[in-house]
């Protein structure tokens, strides 16, 4: 898991993925979280679960991340909330199992610089009736991959962009565990797949 921030999309996932007794045991579980931040909150979540935390001094290395990756024997790379760009060489190795959840339904309202409060203030002033979250493959660009699952939310009258994000929010804690889990059912294609 690489993220940057809060990391409420990382506890989602390490909910989803916790072992509970009288359920089935879960078909993925998070193996480390590594961040380009060393205060990020999803390192604290990450010891707090007992995960192994990472932070990267190069976020723009390819090796030094792919040495991590490979050392905590990742299979699938989930961004949530990971605001430096993946350098190309590691999305390449990753390719088809590395995905990220954007808070807008791309193709619309992605790109650089789309993050955080600005991408909910674009849909607000764009006047689009709905928003929502999207699941996507990590690409060489931000927020292009093919797209995995979406979730769509209303946009209500009188929404701010703190209203409007705390809606998509949700949904994206919905989400990407419901695509995480199914994506680890299937066995990891290395084709795209679509699932919603
Ligand atoms: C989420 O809105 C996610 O869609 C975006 O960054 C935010 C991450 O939030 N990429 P958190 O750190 O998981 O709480």
């Amino acid at each position: 898991m690489l993220a940057s921030g809060g990391g409420t999309n990382l506890q989602a996932l390490l909910d989803a993925c916790a072992e509970r007794p009288g359920r089935p045991a879960p078909p993925a579980r998070i193996v480390a979280v590594v961040s380009d931040r060393p205060t990020a909150g999803a390192l604290d979540r990450a010891r707090q679960a007992g995960v192994p935390g990472h932070t990267l001094a190069h976020p723009d290395n390819a090796a030094a991340l792919l040495e991590v990756l490979q050392q905590e024997r990742v299979d699938l790379v989930v961004l949530a909330g990971y605001l430096k760009k993946v350098p190309a060489a590691a999305v390449a190795h990753f390719r088809h199992r590395m995905i990220n959840i954007h808070p807008a339904l791309l193709p619309a309202f992605g790109g650089a610089g789309m993050y955080g409060r600005r991408v909910h203030a674009t849909v607000l002033a764009s006047g689009a009736p709905t928003s929502g979250a999207t699941v996507h493959y990590v690409d060489d660009e931000y927020d292009r991959g093919p797209i995995i699952a979406q979730r769509t939310v209303p946009v209500l009258p009188g929404d701010t962009p703190e209203m409007l994000a705390a809606r998509v929010l949700t949904v994206e804690h919905e989400l990407l565990p419901a695509v995480v889990l199914e994506l680890a059912r299937r066995g990891l294609p290395d084709h795209p797949v679509r699932l919603t």
